[in-house]
Order: C-alpha cells, then structure tokens, then sequence
C-alpha cells in the first residue's frame, strides 16, 4: 500500500471505535446510526457506536480520495478507496499493493470494455504483473453458472496459480460473478472489486457477498468472500446511462432512511447536484452510503441480522422485479418502489408519521425513481404474495420485513407486524394495475 494510504488507513483503524453489543431476549430488530439494536425471533442484539467514522481523511496527502475501511477478524479488513481525478501512477500504486501474486486476471464485460477502461487497467498493471484479460457479455441474464464457467475456464488456460487475483471491473453483475469465480477457483483465490456503477460503488462490491443466478432464483448459488480492496474511480460514472444512474440511488435513499439521517437530509438538499454527476457531491453520497455500508457488514458479516435491514424496500421490489418479467425494472427502481410500499405499510401500522412517508416520496421522486406501479402492471396481491413467500428473509414460514419505526434513520427487521396493513398496502398499490383487473 502506498506510504499515504497506509497512514490514512492505521489513523482511521485507531478511532474506529470498537462496536459494543450484547445479546437480549426480543422479538425484533432495530437499526440507526447512533446506536444499532438487532433481532431476530429469538435474540436481540444492541450495539452502540457514538462516534463519526471519517476523521481518518485530514492526515491523507493527497485530497482526490478518501479511505473508508472494512473492519472485519482474521486480518481481512480491506480498505475502500473513493475518489476523482486518479493519476496513473495511484492506480497502479494502489492497485499493485493489493495484488499479492504476480498474475492478474482483469475481468469485465462487452459494453464497458469498448469504452476504454480495461485498456487502461491493463495498460497500469502491465508493467508491474503479468496480466490477463476477460470480456463477458453484458447482462443480468447472463449472471448464471455457464458464464461463470468462462472465468474458471480462462483461469486454467491461462495457469493461473492460487495466488493469482481476479480483478472485477464493471457493475454488480460482474463484481458478483468475478466475486463468486474468486471464491471457488483453486478452493478461494484474492479478488479486486472496480466497480463502475453507483450501484455497484455504494452497495454490491462492498461486503464480500457474491454469486450467480439460477434459473430457480436471482442470486440463489454463491459465497460471502472479501475482497482485498474496493477501488472507486467515480469519474468513470461519466459514461453511465442517466437511468443506471438513478437505479443506483434509490440503494442511497436506503442508507439514509434505515440508518442515517445526515445522509437523507444531505440528498434533500444535494439531488440535483448526484444528478447531474457533480464530482463532490458524487464522492460524499458514495463515501458516506460506503462508510453505512461498511459499518453494517462489520456489525453482520453473514447477515445473522443487522445486515437484514440493508434490504429494505427488497422484499416488495424482488416482488415486482420477478412478477412483472426480469428486464422490465432496473434492481434500484424496484426497490424504489419497494421503499414506497415498506413506508406507507410503516405509517399505516403507526409506526412513522405521515410527515416521513411524505419527504421520503418527495426524495425518491426528486431522484426521478418510481414510487408506483404503472397501470400496465401484471401486479396483483397474489403475485406479490407468491413471490414474498420465496423471500430469503422467511424464516420457520414466516415472513420477515424491513419496516421503518419511530425517527427518520430507525428501521426494524421483524416478522411481528400487521398482516392486515401489508394486505391493504399491496391492494393499494395495485388497485389501478392491469393484472388486478
Ligand atoms: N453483492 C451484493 O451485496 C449486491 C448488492 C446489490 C446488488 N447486487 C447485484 O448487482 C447487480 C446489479 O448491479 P448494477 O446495477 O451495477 O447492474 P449491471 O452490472 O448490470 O450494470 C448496469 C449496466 O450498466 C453498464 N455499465 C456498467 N458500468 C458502466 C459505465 N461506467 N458506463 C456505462 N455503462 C456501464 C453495465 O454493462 C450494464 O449494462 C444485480 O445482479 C444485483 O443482484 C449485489
Ligand atoms: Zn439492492
């Protein structure tokens, strides 16, 4: 790691401070920035963490980037790097750091490689590794086994040793996929995520869960596996379709609603700004979702609870996402509309008030994501039913929701809510659909 980098990163390990939870009886799971309390049918977990997490930034020499740290045992914290303006020699500074190994084996798709990225990678490693190429073709249908067979398959070709890094360069379907490849080849070899999403800077590279599709369910085979760093040049979001964009946000919006204020109060004011790609707003909302994100993967590594919570609005939006046919909505505007479903269901049972549900569908709205379903919809309340019941969340039969409770940033994770209030809001929101005709 580069002399800089490192400072940054031992600063930011000295004030990190440790996370103190103890386990009680309980029935749900609570979630906000301050003070973080978790359950699940049988446990409930507290755990408090009073200090900001960012003041590792003033001892940095250079100001383009910011370093957010993974936290986790065994010596696998990873660091984050977020920033604009990269120069080449950082990036092969700080990417060779990471590379343990003398092979690399730089894996992308046939949209982002024409637009010069992985000639780049490549062209910065080169000189310090011996690296390998691979250009999959673009798509969520194509996050399945057989693709991912073509990175082992290349892998062998090539030699590759168990030291060899698999280096993602693209959206969540490659970091998933490359992520999974990682974990499996030669029983688990290290991996570098360069995502070039928002989606994938703020939410999927960070956390280690990767995997693939089945034809049974979206990401139903895979492995948690850490990457050893998270690069994140946001100048390559330039050439991100408007709509990718706003997908990705609407996994922002989350962040602020389930944990942090600041951050939802922030994106009130600075929309307009994460539209229109303003370099520095960029940074902050993806440092800050980076900082929530990595804050709740060291709390819940392999989502025994508190991870949970990162899924609200998910239960509703992979609702919609399979029931009205894969490549209809993007993953970020189902899951708006899914955050608009869990909030109206949350002030329904009392939980929120009105006043939350309303900003958080001027918020939603403000970052052009859907907040219903239009009339053309297949929708109706046994799709969403049928689909809710395959949730991953379901636990002994019984389903459990991310809901919003008390002040804006608290969230539960339970399956102790109002049946009745779930119905009436799935009726709601399908009541002008096609499919409920
Ligand atoms: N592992 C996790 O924790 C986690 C979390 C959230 C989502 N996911 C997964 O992430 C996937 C969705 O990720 P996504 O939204 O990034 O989708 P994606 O990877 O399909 O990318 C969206 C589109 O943008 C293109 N693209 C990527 N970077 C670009 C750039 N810089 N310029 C122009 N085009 C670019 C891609 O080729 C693709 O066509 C889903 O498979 C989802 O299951 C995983
Ligand atoms: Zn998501």
């Amino acid at each position: 790691m580069p002399a800089a980098l490192m400072v940054a990163a031992s600063y930011f390990l000295l004030l990190t401070p440790p996370i103190s939870a103890f386990l009680v009886g309980g029935t749900s799971t609570v979630l906000s920035r301050g003070s973080l309390s978790v359950a699940t049918s049988s446990l409930q977990m507290t755990a408090t963490n009073g200090a900001r997490i960012d003041q590792h930034e003033e001892t940095k020499d250079d100001d383009n980037y910011d370093v957010v740290k993974v936290d986790l045992t065994d010596g696998r914290d990873y660091p984050i790097y977020i920033g604009t303006s990269f120069t080449d020699e950082q990036i092969s500074e700080t990417l060779t750091s990471h590379i343990h190994g003398k092979q690399a084996l730089i894996i992308t798709n046939d949209k982002i490689a024409p637009m010069g990225f992985l000639e780049k990678y490549e062209k910065l490693l080169a000189p310090h590794k011996e690296v390998h190429t691979l250009v999959l073709p673009d798509g969520e249908s194509n996050k399945n086994l057989e693709i991912l067979q073509l990175i082992l398959d290349k892998a062998l070709e090539e030699k590759l040793d168990r030291k060899c890094t698999l280096i993602a360069l693209g959206g969540g379907v490659i970091g998933d996929m490359v992520g999974f490849a990682a974990a499996i080849y030669q029983r688990g070899v290290d991996f570098v995520q360069i995502p070039t999403t928002v989606m994938a800077m703020t939410d999927s590279s960070v956390g280690g869960k990767t995997g693939v599709n089945h034809p049974l369910g979206k990401n139903m085979v895979g492995a948690f596996h850490q990457p050893q760093c998270v690069f994140i040049d946001t100048d390559s979001l330039s050439t991100l379709p408007d709509r990718e964009l706003q997908s990705g946000i609407a996994e922002i919006i989350k962040y602020g609603l389930i944990r942090d204020r600041d951050l939802f109060e922030w994106l009130e004011v600075n929309m307009e700004k994460l539209l229109n790609r303003d370099p520095e707003a960029t940074r902050h909302a993806v440092k800050r979702s980076c900082e929530n994100k990595a804050e709740v993967v060291k709390a819940d590594e392999k989502e025994a609870g508190v991870r949970a919570t990162l899924n609200l609005g998910h239960t509703f939006g992979h609702a919609i996402e399979s029931g009205s046919g894969y490549g209809t909505w993007l993953h970020g505007e189902a899951v708006a509309i899914g955050t608009a479903m869990a909030t109206t269901m949350s002030a329904q049972m009392g939980w929120i008030d009105n006043e939350l549900v309303k900003r958080t569908y001027k918020l939603l709205e403000k970052a052009k994501l859907p907040t219903d379903l239009p009339l053309d919809s297949p929708m109706n309340r046994e799709i969403f039913l049928k689909y809710m019941a395959a949730d991953k969340k379901v636990a002994n039969g019984q389903l459990r929701l991310i809901l919003l409770k008390g002040a804006l940033g608290n969230c539960v994770f339970t399956g102790d809510f109002d049946q009745e209030a779930m119905i009436d809001t799935i009726d709601e929101f399908v009541a002008e659909c096609s499919g409920a005709q």
